[in-house]
C-alpha cells in the first residue's frame, strides 16, 4: 500500500458512490490470458495483426479463428470470487455504482454484474464492417468460413465481412460510453466518490485516465493489481495482490446504500 487514504474507511463512508475500472487481471484467476505478460504477442499474434482494422482487412480469416479461439475459451471458463465480489457490491450501493470493464469476455455478467460498460466492447457480439447493421449477439465460431453481411447483400453489396464488435487499436470508444462514465462522475457531487482500478495495467487510454478524471472530482483512488501498473502514481492507494483474494475482503463491510 502508497498512502495513508485507509481504502475501508473510504469504501464505508456515508452515501458512498464507487466506480470501478478493471482489466484483464480480473479474469486471469478464472483462466484466461491477461494481454501483456507475453511480449506483446496475444497467443503468439502480433497485436497489431489481430486487433486493428489494417490487421482484419490484410488477413481476416486469421482474425476470426483469433476470436473465435477466444470465444471458445471464455465459454469454458466461471467467474472467480473477484467478479462475485464486484457484484455483491453493486447489489449493496445499486445506483451508486458503476463498473466500467475492458474485458471482452462477459464474465462480469455471467456473474450478476449489472450496471457494466464494455468499454472495448465484447467478444459475444458481432457488427458490419462497413454499414450501420446494429451489432448482435453471437457466439458461433468462424473457423473455416468468414461470416458476411447480409443487410449489404440486400443492398447490393456482395461479400461485405462481418466482424466482432470489439473496439481496436486506433478506434474510438462509443461517445455514449464515456457519456455515462461523465455522468456518474458528476452526479451528486457531495456524496464521496472512490475510485477502484483492478487488474489493469493502466497502458491503454483512455482507460488508463479515468484515474484522473476521478481525483479531478475529488475521489478517492486505488489501484487492486497483482503488479505495479504504469500509472501507479497516480492512486492514492495501491494494494498488490490478486483481484480474487483482495476484492471480498475489502468489499466484506461496506454498507447497503440506505435510499
Ligand atoms: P494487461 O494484460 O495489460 O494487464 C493486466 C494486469 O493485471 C497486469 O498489470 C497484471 O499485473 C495484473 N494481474 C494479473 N493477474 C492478476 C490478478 N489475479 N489480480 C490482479 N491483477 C492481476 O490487461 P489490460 O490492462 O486489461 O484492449 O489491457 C487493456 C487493454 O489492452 C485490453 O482491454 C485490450 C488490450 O489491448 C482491447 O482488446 C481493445
Amino acid at each position: 500500500m502508497t498512502s495513508g487514504a485507509d481504502p475501508k474507511s473510504a469504501l464505508d463512508q456515508d452515501g458512498v458512490r464507487v466506480l470501478v475500472l478493471t482489466g484483464a487481471g480480473v479474469s486471469a484467476e478464472s483462466g484466461l490470458a491477461t494481454f501483456r505478460d507475453s511480449n506483446g504477442l496475444w497467443e503468439q499474434h502480433r497485436v497489431e495483426d489481430v486487433a486493428s482494422p489494417e490487421g482484419f482487412m490484410r488477413d481476416p480469416n486469421l482474425v476470426w479463428k483469433f476470436y473465435s479461439l477466444r470465444r471458445d475459451q471464455a465459454k469454458t471458463v466461471e467467474p472467480n470470487p473477484g467478479h462475485q465480489a464486484l457484484a455483491s457490491i453493486e447489489e449493496k450501493l445499486k445506483d451508486r455504482f458503476l463498473l466500467v470493464t475492458q474485458n471482452v469476455d462477459g464474465l462480469h455478467q455471467r456473474a450478476g454484474s449489472e450496471r457494466v460498460i464494455e468499454i472495448h466492447g465484447s467478444l459475444f457480439r458481432t457488427k458490419c464492417s462497413r454499414c450501420d447493421l446494429a451489432p448482435f449477439a453471437d457466439h458461433a465460431t468462424y473457423f473455416e468460413s468468414l461470416p458476411l453481411c447480409d443487410a449489404c447483400e440486400g443492398r447490393g453489396r456482395s461479400k461485405t465481412l462481418l466482424r466482432p464488435d470489439i473496439v481496436w487499436f486506433g478506434e474510438m470508444l462509443d461517445p455514449g460510453h464515456l457519456n455515462a462514465i461523465d455522468r456518474f462522475l458528476h452526479a451528486d457531487r457531495g456524496a464521496p466518490l472512490v475510485f477502484i482500478a483492478i487488474g489493469t495495467s493502466g497502458a491503454v487510454w483512455p482507460a488508463a485516465g479515468l484515474v484522473d478524471l476521478a481525483r479531478s472530482v475529488g475521489g478517492t483512488t486505488l489501484l487492486v493489481n497483482a503488479e505495479p501498473a504504469d500509472n501507479t502514481s497516480r492512486f492514492h492507494v495501491f494494494i498488490r495482490g490478486k483481484s480474487a483474494e483482495v476484492l471480498p475482503q475489502l468489499f466484506a463491510s461496506t454498507r447497503s446504500a440506505s435510499r
